[in-house]
């Protein structure tokens, strides 16, 4: 049933055989005070303590490990390139620092430069464009001329869907009786992975998208039947989630998603501070609004049988400048 898709449940085993021990088994937490706001019993899938400080490290690092091991033409990788300045960008910065390949990594110029610099920690080579898509994909098709690399889109390549589908393995084993899992998207490269991977073994439980009100492609291509990407640039504080589903992730997020759920601004700064303040959990808002989700009216009015439920908190790479208090400190080297 599952095999007319990119991606399957043995490629997001296989996916877990290339990245297990390169990452973090990542911690399932629970919390009182969150369970008794959702009338639910929660389970904190924390993929903000994962390396990187996001998940994107999974299908990073099984993407370019897997295409270094499997050039059927014998020649080597030269090296990989993509175009993200969150974090995708650092992701394949330190999946190919540890598979000992050079990265060119894309950025818009205006990309504030903590971003830069983690990306350069983590041995990526900043290529700057202008900031638009146009420029974006001009110069990342130009880097891979110029360096023979091979491209890594972020959500769309099955490699890199097929890695993020092994958070889905480890909740089935981490939470055995989960019913519900709850995982925010952007290009719906996560959501599709971890749909692949749960509903394949484990048809019954309930796979939800989680998804700003500001940027609600996902919401209405799903209302509607029809891949209706945003006709906007989307403004939205879950800055991780504003690109669009696409072609290759779709087809599984229309037929094994079973609904989404919307939050507005609001909801994810308060899902956010809650986070911050009760759990202690320095989450960025894009994991907010998985929580902003479980905690909305329409996700409580869900039948009261559905108990135990998981939320994917996805990232926590804050721009601590953002934060007043902060702003300036350097910690000593
Ligand atoms: C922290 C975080 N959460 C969620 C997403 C969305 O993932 P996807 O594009 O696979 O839907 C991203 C993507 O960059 C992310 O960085």
């Amino acid at each position: 049933m599952l095999s007319q898709y990119c991606v399957s449940l043995a490629s997001v085993q296989k996916a877990h055989t290339v990245i297990n021990g390169l990452i973090h088994r990542t911690p399932v937490l629970t919390n009182s005070t969150l369970d008794k706001r959702a009338e639910r019993k929660l389970f904190l899938k924390c993929e903000l303590f994962q390396k990187t400080g996001s998940f994107k490290i999974r299908g990073a690092l099984n993407a370019v490990s897997s295409l270094s091991k499997n050039r059927q033409d014998g020649v080597e990788v030269r090296a990989v390139v993509t175009h993200s300045s969150g974090n995708h960008g650092q992701a394949v910065a330190l999946a190919a620092q540890m598979q000992g390949i050079p990265s060119y990594v894309v950025v818009p110029r205006t990309a504030p430069a903590c971003k830069k610099a983690a990306i350069q920690e983590y041995g990526g080579r900043i290529v700057e464009c202008e900031p638009n898509d146009q420029s974006r994909m001009e110069t990342a098709s130009r880097t891979v001329v110029e360096t023979q690399g091979i491209l890594i889109h972020s959500n769309q390549d099955p490699l890199v869907i097929a890695g993020q589908g092994t958070i889905g393995l480890e909740i089935l084993q981490q939470v055995p009786d989960v019913q519900a899992v709850v995982v925010p998207v952007g290009g719906g490269g996560m959501v599709s992975g971890i749909a692949i991977a749960i509903k394949a073994q484990r048809p019954q439980v309930k796979i939800y998208a989680a998804e700003p009100e500001n940027a609600d492609d996902c919401y209405r291509s799903k209302q509607s039947g029809r891949l209706t990407p945003n006709a906007q640039p989307p403004m939205t504080l879950a800055d991780a989630v504003k690109t669009s589903i696409g072609a290759k992730t779709w087809p599984i997020i229309r037929d094994l998603v079973d609904d989404v759920f919307t939050v507005s601004e609001e909801e994810i700064q308060q899902a956010t501070r809650l986070m911050w303040e009760r759990a202690k959990l320095v989450i960025e808002p894009t994991a907010g609004v998985g929580v902003a989700a479980v905690l909305s009216r329409r996700f409580r009015e869900l039948p009261g049988s559905l108990r135990n439920v998981c939320v994917v908190l996805c990232g926590g790479n804050v721009d601590l400048d953002s934060l007043e208090w902060l702003h300036g400190v350097k910690v000593a080297e």
